[in-house]
């Protein structure tokens, strides 16, 4: 659970610091920030920014380095014993909450021009540099923004985006897998733009056989663990909207690269593999028959596969990591009617919930009672 978060040169804060309930709620007008706390949050679950890939547009105008530090507060997990009954790391079995860990996370962003370093992004936990694969796995989060509203409908990126979310949060190897295949992939790219100007390569074919091998490798691994998650999704019970997902996979072999080798010096780019993967969506009409979503579905209903989506999330989040990750809403109630937005408010308070709003009057005044309230104003 997320305590408290420090804001330094981050986005439009110079120095802030929010404290967090069970449920929180951020109210503010436009502009007020509350999308830039969201993101700083995000950032310390997976180590990026759910809104640009471009790390140092977070720096706060004209400065050069910010900071976003956090407090957790960790319950020891519980662990099952044979016989079915909860046990505690402490051997008490009384089910109650565990001894409780803290611990401080720390990104902090430069400009690359900092004592003449390089490097972007530094992580720590406890004061300790770590990389981001191994940051990653202390604070888990899902985000549902306006954004995601588009999943179902926008360009196969964002479907991909949504799986690498789930997975980077879940999978330490999926988070390894990922960098060194889109590392890969960029250099293969680049050997395939030489080949189709004519070039010769500087090491000769083998060069390319280096880079095969890694994407082929790495591009498996992606593709298992996206199998495993879509698995899972397709054997929960589905109470907001029912839905049977079907991953469109371009499957990475040796032989692939081999059948599309003269297309692919013809294109100067990989032509196969886990960037373009894809998965769509079929409701089922009764009588035997399903619908691709995308193209059948309502704009409502596919609105309500994005809710059973991050419904979905969160319970493979929970199964993969033994507790909830806290779950994060920026802004969707102007998005949604009044019955989706009561779908959504069955899901708070079954874990940590922080939400922005910029109106309190979305909230029932029974949910409000329940919540710290966090007001924002215009600087
Ligand atoms: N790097 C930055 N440095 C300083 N200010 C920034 C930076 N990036 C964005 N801002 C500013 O931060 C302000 C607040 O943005 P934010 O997206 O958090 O607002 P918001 O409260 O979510 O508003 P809305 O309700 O419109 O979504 C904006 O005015 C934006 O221009
Ligand atoms: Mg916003």
């Amino acid at each position: 659970m997320l305590k408290s978060i420090s804001l330094q040169n981050f986005r439009s804060y110079e120095k802030q610091e929010f404290s967090f309930g069970n449920t929180t709620l951020i109210v503010g007008p436009n502009t007020s920030g509350k999308t830039n706390l969201i993101e700083g949050i995000y950032l310390l679950s997976n180590g990026k920014s759910f809104r640009t890939d471009k790390d140092i547009q977070m720096i706060r105008f004209g400065k050069e380095i910010g900071r976003v530090k956090a407090r957790l507060q960790t319950p020891e997990p519980a662990r099952q014993s044979p016989d079915g009954s909860i046990q505690m790391a402490d051997g008490r079995s009384d089910g109650g909450q565990g001894i409780i860990e803290d611990n401080e996370l720390e990104i902090v962003i430069t400009n690359g021009l900092v004592n003449g370093k390089s490097q972007y992004k530094k992580f720590l936990v406890n004061g300790v540099a770590k990389r981001r694969v191994d940051f990653a796995s202390n604070f888990s989060a899902v985000l549902f923004s306006p954004q995601d509203l588009d999943i179902i409908i926008d360009s196969p990126s964002l479907r991909r985006s949504f799986l690498d979310e789930v997975l980077e949060q879940t999978d330490r190897s999926y988070r390894v897998s990922l960098i060194s295949y889109t590392k890969a992939l960029r250099q293969r790219n680049a050997l395939l733009e030489l080949l189709r100007e004519g070039k010769t390569l500087p090491a000769g074919r083998r060069e390319l056989e280096y880079w095969d091998n890694l994407v082929i490798e790495n591009g498996g691994i992606i593709i298992l663990k996206r199998e495993e998650f879509i698995k899972f999704a397709n054997s929960q019970n589905k109470d907001i909207f029912d839905f049977t997902i079907n991953y469109d996979k371009s499957v990475i072999s040796r032989e692939r690269l081999l059948q599309y080798e003269a297309q692919e010096v013809l294109a100067g780019v990989t032509l196969v593999g886990p960037h373009r993967d894809d998965f769509s969506v079929f409701m089922s009409n009764g009588k035997n028959t399903s619908h691709d979503v995308k193209y059948f579905g309502s704009r409502g209903q596919q609105r309500l596969v994005i809710l059973q989506l991050k419904v979905l999330e969160l319970l493979f989040i929970e199964k993969a990591l033994g507790k909830r990750p806290t779950l994060i809403l920026d802004d969707i109630f102007s998005e949604l009617d009044s019955g989706h937005i009561n779908l959504i408010f069955d899901q708070i308070g079954k874990q940590q919930t922080i939400l922005t709003t910029t109106h309190e009057e979305f909230i029932p005044k029974k949910l409000l009672n329940k919540m710290k309230v966090l007001h924002f104003s215009k600087e």
